[in-house]
């Protein structure tokens, strides 16, 4: 696997640096509540001042399409960096522009500006040139520590690249590439992967992918019964992609072909009715070997924790991706949370693959047992499934 170049490999000192940060964070009435991506980028930025860089930050929060729209604006996280690094954070109220070309010009060593949502403009998404060659101006160096929006070819994540001659990662980006990347291309074995989730074709290539790496896989949430009913197992008025049927088939042939143990739940928690605005489940009930019309799945059945707990304990590395049933509702988030516990009582090297399973961790409160939560969601998934991400080709190679 190919290394790129870090903030360790190049010279900082008096030099302006162009980060690119994913502060995609949610904003409720102004106030941020989720800091887990600031937090995850104050590693880089407190070493850029350290080594007194001028830190230009830029990032996107939402999609405001083009438009200047106040919804979107990066204001709150400004206040927030600040009170984090414990430092005055300049936060301007333009991603480019006059006003914004005289600030970073006027940047001291150790300085911070935080550039207004660089989604203002329709050029960052098409990634327009014109737009790139202005985020690039006055710098001495790209930074990308934005690791969840790498999967995207914007103008502030790649297209910038093209007008720097020095490109590369910063700490975070460096850490997924590790864990996501190294530790499981080449993982200390046996390899346990999680997979979870609605929908077989939202995972089907990361299936194909870690087939050829792990030597267990187990899946849960509702793809589950594509695959149950791809062997012919009654699944009731459970979710079922009826197209996948075909493709769920295939991943069990590949699994069986290369030695990979497969395993689907053994039994399945069911209710006759789900409220999802609510909150709640109708009556439920546990069935073995098969679900009653009339039932639809929602969370992974005790014996089948059961046996996914014994697997995770005796792996060297577990992969997880994805919740095993609703989570979001109290009496279907069992098989999640167990999984999660599991995982934080194992000596494994725990990589938690982004979006839902993190925030289920999180919830859990078994953040801390983990070794690795990644910051990106369809961009650690992009990463599992072997594509290259623009933001990461971008930069310089090791
Ligand atoms: C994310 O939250 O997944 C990233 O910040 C990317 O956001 P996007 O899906 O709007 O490009």
């Amino acid at each position: 696997m190919s290394k790129v170049k870090t903030i360790r490999d190049v010279e900082l000192k008096g030099k302006q640096a162009f980060v690119r940060v994913d502060f995609n964070v949610p904003v409720e009435d102004g106030v941020i509540t989720d800091d887990t991506r600031i937090q995850a980028a104050i590693p880089t930025i407190k070493y850029l001042i350290e080594q007194g860089a001028k830190v230009v930050l830029a990032s996107h929060l939402g999609r405001p399409k083009g438009e200047k729209n106040p919804a979107f604006t990066l204001a709150p996280v400004a206040k927030a960096l600040s009170e984090a690094l414990g430092q005055p954070v300049q936060f301007l109220d333009d991603c480019i522009g006059e006003g914004v070309k005289a600030a970073r010009a006027g940047l001291g060593e150790g300085g911070i500006i935080l550039l207004e949502n660089v989604r203002y403009y329709n050029g960052e998404t098409k990634n327009d040139p014109e737009l790139a060659k202005q985020f690039a101006e006055g710098a001495d160096l790209f930074v990308n520590d934005a690791f969840g929006t790498a999967h995207r070819a914007h103008a502030s994540t790649a297209g910038v690249a093209d007008y720097v001659d020095t490109k590369v990662a910063g700490f975070l980006i460096e850490r997924e590439l590790e864990y996501l990347g190294e530790k499981t291309a080449t993982p200390e074995k046996p390899f346990t992967v999680i997979l979870g989730g609605a929908k077989v074709s939202d995972k089907i290539t990361v299936i194909d992918a870690l087939l050829e790496k792990c030597d267990t896989m187990f899946i849960g949430g509702a793809m589950a019964y594509t695959f149950a009913k791809a062997q012919g197992i009654a699944i009731g008025n459970s979710l079922c992609e009826e197209d996948k049927i075909d493709t769920a088939k295939e991943a069990l042939a590949k699994a069986e072909k290369l030695g990979v143990k497969l395993l689907l739940p053994v039994d399945d928690m069911c209710a006759d009715s789900i409220d999802f605005g609510g909150k709640t489940l109708g009556n439920t009930k546990v069935f073995e070997g098969g679900i009653e019309d009339g039932w639809s799945g929602v969370d992974i059945g005790p014996k089948t924790i059961e046996l996914y707990k014994e697997v995770v304990a005796n792996s060297k590395t577990v992969l997880w991706n994805g919740p095993m049933g609703i989570f979001e509702i109290k009496d279907s988030s069992v098989g999640t949370f167990a999984v999660a516990e599991a995982i934080a009582a194992s000596d494994a090297i725990s990589i938690i693959g982004g979006g839902d399973s993190v925030k289920a961790v999180k919830k859990s409160g078994y953040s801390d047992k983990v070794t690795f939560m990644s910051t990106g969601g369809g961009a650690s998934l992009e990463f599992l499934e072997g594509k290259v991400l623009p933001g990461v080709a971008a930069l310089d190679q090791a």
